[in-house]
C-alpha cells in the first residue's frame, strides 16, 4: 500500500483487466465527530469526511460484472441483473448493484477494481465508502443524476438488506453528503443536512486504539433494540421525540438498562445540537465539554467503551485542555478515538499519545491528522 492510491488502481485495473477504466469514483471514509448511536433513533449526527477514502475504477461492457478488491487480490464475478449474496466484501459490491436493480436501474456488466486507503475494523465506515463508490459509479454511467442523499440511502439498505447489519444513515450520509472544509450536522429524521464550516485553525486527530472490533453486529443490534425497547416504554416512535423530563417522568417504567440507554441517546442529541452551534461560533470550549460528556455518556449509560478506548479517550482529551476534547468515535467495543483540538495543539497530543498508550499488542498507535475532506465524486 505504498504506491499513491491512484496509481496502484489504474495499475491494479490494467493488470487484472487490460486496459484502462472510463472513470475513477472517491468516496471518503468518516470520523464521526458528536452523535453517536443517535441516527437509528431519527436523531442527529456531525460527522466529518476524512482523506481516507475507496477508489473504484469502472470500464461498462456486456455481460457479468467483473470485481477486483485489489487491497485483498481478491475477485468476485455475477451477473448485475440478478446478483445473489456470497459474503465477505464482495455482498458490500453485489448488495449495492441489487438495490439499483430493484430501483429499476439497468446496471451494466464490465470490470470493477477497487481500492483503499481505510483499514477494515477501525470504525472510519470502509464499508460504506465502498457502498458509495460503487453506487455512485454505476449511476454516473447509466447517466443518472442522484442527489447524495439518495445515493446514500441506496448504500445504506444494501448493508441493512443485503449484508445484514441494521446500521443507520450516518455512514454512508457522511461518506456522500459532506463538504470539504465543513463538518456535517445531519438530521437522521428529516435528512435536513447542515454544512457547518470548521474553523480554519481548527483540526482533529484519529488515534486508534489497536482493539479491533468484535462481536460487534450482536452488540449493536443488540443497542438497536434496548433503544426501540426504551421508545415503547416511553410511548414514543423513536427516542428522537423524547426529552429530559419525558424520561425522567417514566422513571419507574423502567428498568435500569433501558433507562440508561434512553438518556444516553436523548442527552447525545441535545450535545449534538449544542455541539453543532459551537462550532459554527467557533466556541471550541464548548464543543470540547461536549465531546467529553458525549464520551462519558458512551461509557456510563450506553455501554460501548473499552479500558482501551477509553484510557485513550481520557489521556487524549487532558492532553488538547480546554480547548477542544476527545470521544470515542464510531460503532463502539474498539476502534477509534477522535480529538478536536486547535492545530497548534497537535504535536503536543501526538506526543503525549505516543509516550503514554499502548495498543493491547503493546505497539505504539496509529495515529493521523485529518481535515474535513470532500464527499464522494469523480476523482480528478
Ligand atoms: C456504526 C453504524 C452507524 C451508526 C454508528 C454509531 O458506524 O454503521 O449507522 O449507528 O455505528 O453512531
Amino acid at each position: 500500500m505504498t504506491a499513491p492510491l491512484n496509481d496502484r488502481l489504474l495499475s491494479g485495473f490494467a493488470a487484472a483487466f487490460g486496459g484502462a477504466p472510463a472513470l475513477v469514483i472517491r468516496a471518503p471514509g468518516r470520523v464521526n465527530l458528536i452523535g453517536e448511536h443517535t441516527d437509528y433513533n431519527d436523531g442527529f449526527a456531525m460527522p466529518m469526511a476524512i482523506g481516507q477514502e475507496t477508489r473504484v475504477a469502472f470500464r461498462p461492457a456486456a455481460g457479468p460484472l467483473n470485481v477486483a478488491a485489489l487491497d485483498f487480490a481478491e475477485a468476485d464475478s455475477f451477473d448485475p441483473a440478478a446478483p445473489s449474496r456470497t459474503g465477505g466484501w464482495r455482498d458490500y459490491v453485489r448488495g449495492v448493484v441489487a438495490q439499483l436493480v430493484a430501483a429499476g436501474i439497468t446496471v451494466p456488466g464490465g470490470d470493477l477494481a477497487i481500492a483503499g486507503t481505510i483499514a477494515k475494523g477501525t470504525g472510519l465506515s470502509s464499508s460504506a465508502s465502498l457502498e458509495v463508490a460503487v453506487a455512485r459509479a454505476m449511476l454516473e454511467v447509466t447517466g443518472q443524476s442522484w442527489d447524495a442523499v439518495r445515493v446514500a440511502l441506496l448504500a445504506q439498505r444494501a448493508e441493512c438488506d443485503f449484508v445484514g447489519v441494521r446500521c443507520g444513515n450516518l455512514d454512508q450520509i457522511a461518506s456522500a453528503a459532506t463538504t470539504s472544509g465543513h463538518a456535517l450536522l445531519i438530521d437522521c429524521r428529516t435528512l435536513a443536512l447542515r454544512q457547518i464550516a470548521m474553523p480554519d485553525d481548527v483540526a482533529v486527530m484519529i488515534v486508534q486504539s489497536g482493539v479491533v472490533r468484535g462481536l460487534v453486529d450482536g452488540e449493536y443490534n443488540r443497542r438497536r433494540e434496548e433503544c426501540e425497547r426504551a421508545a415503547r416504554i416511553l410511548g414514543v416512535g423513536a427516542l428522537r421525540d423524547a426529552d429530559e423530563p419525558l424520561l425522567e417522568s417514566a422513571r419507574s417504567s423502567f428498568d435500569d438498562l433501558a433507562f440508561l440507554r434512553a438518556r444516553h441517546v436523548i442527552t447525545e442529541n441535545r450535545r449534538t445540537l449544542d455541539a453543532a452551534q459551537a462550532l459554527a461560533t467557533g466556541d471550541l470550549v464548548r464543543v470540547g465539554a461536549l465531546m467529553r460528556e458525549s464520551h462519558a455518556s458512551q461509557h456510563e449509560d450506553f455501554g460501548i467503551t473499552v479500558p482501551f478506548t477509553h484510557a485513550l479517550a481520557e489521556l487524549m482529551s487532558e492532553a488538547i485542555g480546554p480547548e477542544g476534547g476527545a470521544r470515542q468515535t464510531g460503532g463502539g467495543f474498539g476502534g477509534a478515538v477522535v480529538g478536536l483540538m486547535r492545530k497548534d495543539r497537535l504535536a503536543a497530543v501526538r506526543e503525549a499519545v505516543l509516550e503514554n498508550y499502548r495498543t493491547p499488542a503493546g505497539a505504539r498507535p496509529e495515529i493521523c491528522e485529518e481535515l474535513p475532506a470532500a464527499g464522494a465524486g469523480l476523482a480528478t
